[in-house]
């Protein structure tokens, strides 16, 4: 039986704080970390098939124009080359995740720099690379690629929802006791996960099975079927443990495509591992942002204005452009508004989500801007903020569901020790250090994606949780057996989780923080379709009915689930969609950032002191997995505020930088003690569990309250980021 749920109204049907379990919440270990940390778990490229052949990517060397032929004879006549695989049915960069489809993209049309054009498939990963290298191109470039965002030859868009206009900014900036009105700019991103895109394609007759690294099974079953011109039911994906995704694996990419086209050609099983250059440069980037800020205020310091322009850029025709305004909307008061958002189509890598996308580069912004405010007002930064916290949503005038800025910008003061902060810049000396403090808000939108979960109890008393969910890192194995252990009442051992298989039910899969809180809401109402179940096996109401250690307590009755189930095995599926509470109440998650630096007087250079973060996501459904995901976020902050930049070049648009050692990612030594705090909340609208998605929510502001600490320490605002010694000294 399916328990269904469409959130259309606040949900609190299970008091899951009365349950006795005490499993939801706690710090519980991940179950496969052992297998994690001994090199056991196995990820994509860990399990090959005996007959596999490799293929290796063959990438465009001009921006945009025509493949017009490749020379493939000369390649196969190579020692161990099987086939190379191209034509219409090859993805030129990935599809978006969410929308459900990869467009058929074709190697033929040249859109960006090293665009996928061909894979050659050899007996060995040598062997391919080889030919890979061999492989000789007829291209014939257009002389005309727009690369550069500003440049005036750039088509730019404004698509109309994303524009909000309201009320009279230019004249509420004219009144304005104190104003600010300053563009920003924050550079190019990468993903930068773990494990590289690969895939393992094996078909089966009409079938294929793909093996490998992505986010959001469910999509990407869709859209590897698009691809391969292929009915969905053909598709099985399989992604038991994933090495990190930051937004890069939401959609296939094209090695998917490639790899399945060549097994299907070769009846063999084929293995496509991009290299890290390929990922930088073939995957997806976070889109550079130009951003202009004005903030009008009164003379208590009170916003009346908000005006936010962004420009982002992607390639021509791509839907995802970098929502860099999201939560300008809701967040701060202020009765004019002016929000415009603008694409610039160019021939880069293709632009999408990476690591909050809006939030993390907007929001940061955003907060360096109000920082400018708080000096110009003469306010403290934190009052600033709390001042202007709206009662309701300014722009859609709805309620806000749960709303804890007030709290963490207060808890975060508090522990930091804010009040020994010296508001005039360049007052704090250490040697040959200027040190200063600087903070900023958090806040990330809340989602909820449809979601499905089956939830087997066997006879011997022993619970299963099936979804096609994935774990890419951020603890899911853990949390959803937290709660079917809180709801079913056994101990972690007696649940096993199985995620990463299309066989299973399709799940909301992994991104924009909604997988914990969508997924997990499936898994506690399959629990509850158990419990209805057991009510009726006991005669009673599920009220009247306590499941602790393995038993069902009911009255003075305390009987092994095992008795009670009788040699029956119960089964019990869970399914939540988004309904219509999403519009009546604003969901968001909020949070405070200090953090405290020294800035050498000599070379200009930044090092983190320390740095304290303050969330609050609702119900935190795991305190260890939860934290991990705010040091994450923060430490990518640290990148933002002072390290991450893509560099492109001038004339081909391709991208310079693309490896670890000249994409500069925080290392230990750029990472001090980080401090989370966690504030408990519950939120009805969200959802059952009245748990918020934590995920992203660590990085959307951070950088902002390292960037505004360097202008306390050394009175130097940075406004193009990332504020590396150049612009410091
Ligand atoms: Mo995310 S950047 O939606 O994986």
């Amino acid at each position: 039986m399916t328990l269904h749920l469409k959130m259309d109204d606040r949900d609190d049907r299970y008091r899951l704080d009365d349950m006795v379990q005490g499993l939801v919440g706690t710090p519980t270990d991940r179950p496969e970390g052992k297998l994690k940390v001994s090199g056991k778990a196995s990820y994509a490229m860990d399990v090959l098939p005996d007959d596999v052949c490799h293929g290796v990517l063959v990438r465009a060397t001009i921006t945009h124009g025509k493949l017009r032929d490749l020379d493939t004879e000369a390649v196969r006549a190579l020692p161990g080359i099987r086939t190379v695989i191209t034509g219409k049915r090859m993805l030129r960069n990935p599809a978006q995740g969410m929308a459900g489809k990869a467009p058929v993209q074709g190697s033929d049309d040249i859109a960006y720099f090293g665009q996928p054009v061909a894979l050659v498939v050899a007996d060995t990963l040598e062997q391919a690379r080889h030919g890979a290298l061999a492989l000789r191109l007829t291209l014939e470039a257009k002389g005309d690629a727009v690369v550069n965002p500003h440049d005036p030859d750039a088509s730019v868009e404004m698509p109309k929802k994303e524009q909000v206009l309201i009320g009279d900014l230019d004249e509420a900036m004219k009144k304005a006791a104190f104003s600010v009105d300053q563009h920003y700019t924050t550079p190019g991103h990468s993903s930068a996960a773990m494990e590289p895109h690969a895939s393992v394609a094996h078909w089966h007759g009409d079938s294929v099975t793909l093996r490998g690294s992505y986010q959001m099974l469910a999509y990407n079953k869709a859209e590897l079927a698009d691809a391969l011109g292929i009915s969905e039911k053909n598709v099985r994906i399989l992604a038991p443990y994933v090495g990190g995704g930051f937004g890069a694996k939401l959609g296939i990419s094209p090695e998917a495509v490639a790899a399945a086209l060549a097994s299907k050609e070769l009846g063999v099983p084929v293995a496509v591992s991009m290299t890290r250059q390929q990922v930088f440069e073939t995957t997806m980037r976070r889109s550079e942002t130009n951003q202009r800020i004005r903030l009008a205020a009164d003379e208590n310091g009170l916003l009346t204005g908000i005006g936010h322009e962004a420009l982002v850029s992607n390639l021509p025709g791509e839907d995802f452009s970098e929502p860099v305004t999201q939560a300008t909307p809701f967040l701060y008061r202020g009765e004019n508004r002016e929000i415009v958002h603008k694409i610039a189509r160019i021939h880069r890598t293709c632009a999408g989500s990476v690591r909050a996308p809006g939030e993390a580069v907007g929001l940061t912004v955003l907060e360096i801007a109000m920082d400018e405010l708080a000096e110009k007002a003469g306010i403290d930064p934190v009052e600033l903020r709390k001042k202007n916290i709206p009662d309701q949503d300014p722009t859609d005038q709805i309620p806000f569901s749960s709303h804890a800025l007030a709290e963490a910008l207060d808890e975060g003061a508090r522990r930091f020790g804010w009040d020994k902060r010296n508001p005039k810049p360049r007052s704090t000396r250490d040697g040959e250090w200027f040190v200063g403090m600087g903070m900023a808000s958090a806040v990330r939108v809340n989602m909820l994606i449809e979601s499905k979960a089956r939830v087997t109890l066997s006879a011997d008393g022993r619970a299963m949780i099936e979804t096609d969910m994935t774990d890419i890192g951020t603890g899911t194995y853990a949390i959803l057996g937290q709660i079917a252990g809180e709801m079913l009442g056994l101990p972690m051992e007696d649940v096993e989780t199985r995620l990463g298989d299309t066989e299973f039910p399709p799940a909301s899969g992994s991104g924009g923080s909604f997988g914990a809180a969508s997924n997990g809401t499936a898994v506690l109402l399959g629990c509850e379709e158990i419990r209805r179940q057991l009510c009726k096996k006991l005669n009673c109401e599920d009220a009247d009915m306590t499941l602790k250690g393995g038993y069902a307590i009911v009255g003075n009755k305390r009987i092994a689930l095992r008795d009670v189930l009788d040699g029956d095995t119960l089964v019990g599926e869970g399914h939540v969609q988004p309904g219509k509470a999403e519009k009546k109440v604003r969901q968001a998650t909020y949070g405070s950032y200090f953090a405290e630096v020294g800035v050498n007087s000599v070379t200009g250079e930044t090092r983190l002191r320390r740095m304290l973060g303050v969330f609050a996501a609702g119900r935190i459904l795991n305190a260890k997995t939860a934290r991990s995901q705010c040091l994450g976020g923060m430490t990518f902050g640290i990148g933002m505020a002072l390290t991450e930049e893509l560099i492109h070049d001038r004339r081909d648009g391709h991208m310079v930088n693309h490896d670890f050692a000249e994409y500069h990612l925080p290392v230990n030594a750029d990472v001090p003690q980080i401090e989370v705090v966690l504030l408990e909340e519950r939120d009805e609208w969200a959802n059952p569990l009245q748990a918020k998605g934590i995920g992203e929510l660590g990085i959307c502001g951070a950088a902002g309250s390292i960037v505004n600490a360097i202008y306390n320490a050394c009175g130097v605002r940075v406004r193009q980021l990332p504020a590396t010694l150049d612009k410091v000294i």
